[in-house]
């Protein structure tokens, strides 16, 4: 659906990477929804990914940046401004990576030099992107920061890591950094909980098929896929939401709230019968 309720607003997204990314897929939503995007991702995203691609469908230009560093984000951010003609009124960090992970080191083996990588690619980048913006003094009044995490950060899913340990600092970040961006500039910090989604962030976790069909028997409204995600990020950009901040939002089709489903039910009932 596409309507006008980002009209006039700018902003950055961060972590579009292919078709599958979840950020590709809010790109192309806030286009629709007429905002003015500048895109962003790591030198070597750019190099492998496909963000020119989505460049070109939304009218944007792509400013390389390591989120890790200090140097880029500076050169990002004022960069943005000047290509965006302004100030921002949203950013998205959609940015995820573990190499505990992607090299399949379970949570009692981990690699700390990696761990390290996990925290700061994860989640530090989050409290960079936002100090940057705050020092650079880049965000208009009533603007809008959100970033991606996992209920993983509440319960336990052995194979996901540390990026578990990440997305509860993540979260807690959004928290602390909500609250002084709400003080000294009215602009408001979430973190969406994403249900599990088929992009390639998510299929580098082991058994990451099983976390999507669980999810999916778990969740009353089964689960949400990349495209409702980037339409609540849309509302969550809009005016729409202006007083929401500082909160951890479920968007998982239930998942979070259910205890058990007649679908498990039944699977363990078959299985017990068989
Ligand atoms: P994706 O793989 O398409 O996106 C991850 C992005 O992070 C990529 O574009 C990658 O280039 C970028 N990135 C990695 N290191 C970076 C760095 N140093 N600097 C800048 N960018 C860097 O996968 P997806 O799933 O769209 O991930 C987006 C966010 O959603 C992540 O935070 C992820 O943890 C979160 N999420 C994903 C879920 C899933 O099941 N796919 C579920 C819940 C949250």
């Amino acid at each position: 659906m596409s309507t006008n309720i980002l009209q006039g607003k700018k902003g950055i997204v961060f972590g579009a990477l292919d078709e599958k990314s979840i950020a590709w897929k809010t790109a192309l939503k806030i286009h629709e929804n007429g905002g003015q995007i500048l895109l962003t991702n790591a030198p070597i995203a750019l190099r492998m990914g496909k963000i020119n691609e989505l460049a070109e469908m939304v009218n944007a230009e792509v400013i390389s940046a390591d989120a890790t560093s200090n140097e880029d984000l500076e050169a990002l951010f004022t960069g943005a401004c000047e290509k965006l003609g302004g100030k921002l009124d949203f950013i998205l960090h959609s940015i995820g990576m573990s190499p505990n992970v992607r090299k399949g080191r379970a949570y009692n083996n981990l690699n700390y030099d990696w761990y390290h990588k996990t925290l700061d690619i994860s989640a530090m980048s989050f409290h960079r992107v936002m100090q940057t913006a705050d020092k650079l003094d880049v965000m208009n009044e009533w603007g809008s920061i959100l970033a991606l995490t996992y209920i993983a950060a509440q319960r336990v899913f052995p194979d996901y890591s540390d990026m578990a340990n990440a997305k509860a600092l993540l979260e807690s970040i959004a928290r602390s950094y909500g609250y002084r961006f709400g003080k000294s500039k009215k602009v408001r910090v979430n973190t969406i909980s994403q249900s599990p989604t088929n992009t390639t962030a998510g299929t580098g976790v082991p058994g990451f098929s099983a976390f999507i069909d669980y999810a999916e028997k778990m969740s009353p409204l089964g689960n949400a896929n990349a495209e409702d995600c980037a339409n609540y990020i849309v509302l969550m950009f809009s005016d729409l939401s202006r007083m929401v901040t500082m909160q951890n939002l479920m968007h998982d089709g239930g998942f979070s709230s259910t205890g058990i489903t007649e679908d498990v039910v039944k699977i363990i009932l078959d299985k017990e019968e068989n």
